[in-house]
């Protein structure tokens, strides 16, 4: 029974693509719904853990039960799951997170004035990697989205940011990653442990992790 199995446990969820501002109408971002953030705070939810959702911007609704956290940056998301990171024993990095951000913002619309442009980009801090150094007790969990090389750079990912599961999805595959309601992902262990599943909704495999989630906390899931 998964419906109890996680009671007493705090969860995070980060979700979404974060928007990084270039001006005050216009953003750098990336496709991601969304969903597979939100299932995977419904899951967990579902499973009696008290859920927290630090969430980019997204027209989804808030699931059942769920306390959301709107942030539209990196920075803004960084700073909100650091806040609540030493409280809470899960952590699923399922957001899309920029990469970059915009050097400055422009205080106005930046007019055309029939000239290219070159827009200056810094490195935003990674999320993941950060906690990866501070955690203690906590199961920290990431996501990795590759358009080549799935498992080699999965892998690399899972040792650089020192996870406890890291979820692969080659998001250029029909019916996963970016904004469609099914994905196709491997749950990758530190240990080389693999576990590739079949094309399924992202509740479905939000249901899996949570499974994963309850062996790693070194609980028994009675079936
Ligand atoms: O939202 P959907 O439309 O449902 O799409 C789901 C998804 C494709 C976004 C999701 O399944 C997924 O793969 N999420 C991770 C996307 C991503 O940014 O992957 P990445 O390989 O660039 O990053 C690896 C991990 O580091 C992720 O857990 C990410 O949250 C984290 N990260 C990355 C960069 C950064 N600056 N900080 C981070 O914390």
């Amino acid at each position: 029974d998964l419906s109890t199995c996680l009671k007493g446990k705090k969860a995070l969820v980060t979700a979404g693509g974060t928007q990084e501002p270039i001006d005050p109408v216009r953003y750098l971002g990336n496709r991601s719904s969304g969903r597979m953030g939100y299932a995977v705070a419904q899951a967990l939810q579902e499973a009696g853990a008290e859920t927290i959702l630090v969430s980019a911007p997204t027209d989804l609704p808030v699931p059942q039960g769920v306390t959301r956290v709107s942030v539209q940056t990196a920075l803004q998301m960084r700073d909100e799951v650091l806040a609540r990171f030493t409280d809470v024993d899960i952590i699923v990095k399922a957001a899309a997170v920029a990469d970059y951000r915009p050097a400055v913002q422009a205080e106005q619309k930046i007019k055309k004035d029939g000239s290219g442009r070159t827009l200056e980009l810094v490195p935003n801090p990674d999320i993941l990697a950060e906690l990866g150094q501070k955690k203690t007790a906590q199961v920290l969990i990431g996501f990795a989205a590759e358009t080549e090389n799935l498992l080699a750079n999965a892998q690399g990912k899972m040792q650089r940011k020192n996870v406890d599961l890291l979820v692969a999805n080659d998001v250029t595959k029909e019916g996963a990653g970016f904004g469609s309601p099914t994905n196709i992902v491997s749950f990758l262990f530190p240990d080389g442990r693999k576990i590739d599943f079949p094309q399924m909704s992202k509740l479905e495999v939000a249901r899996h992790l949570v499974k994963e989630i309850v062996n790693l906390l070194g609980m028994n899931v009675k079936e």
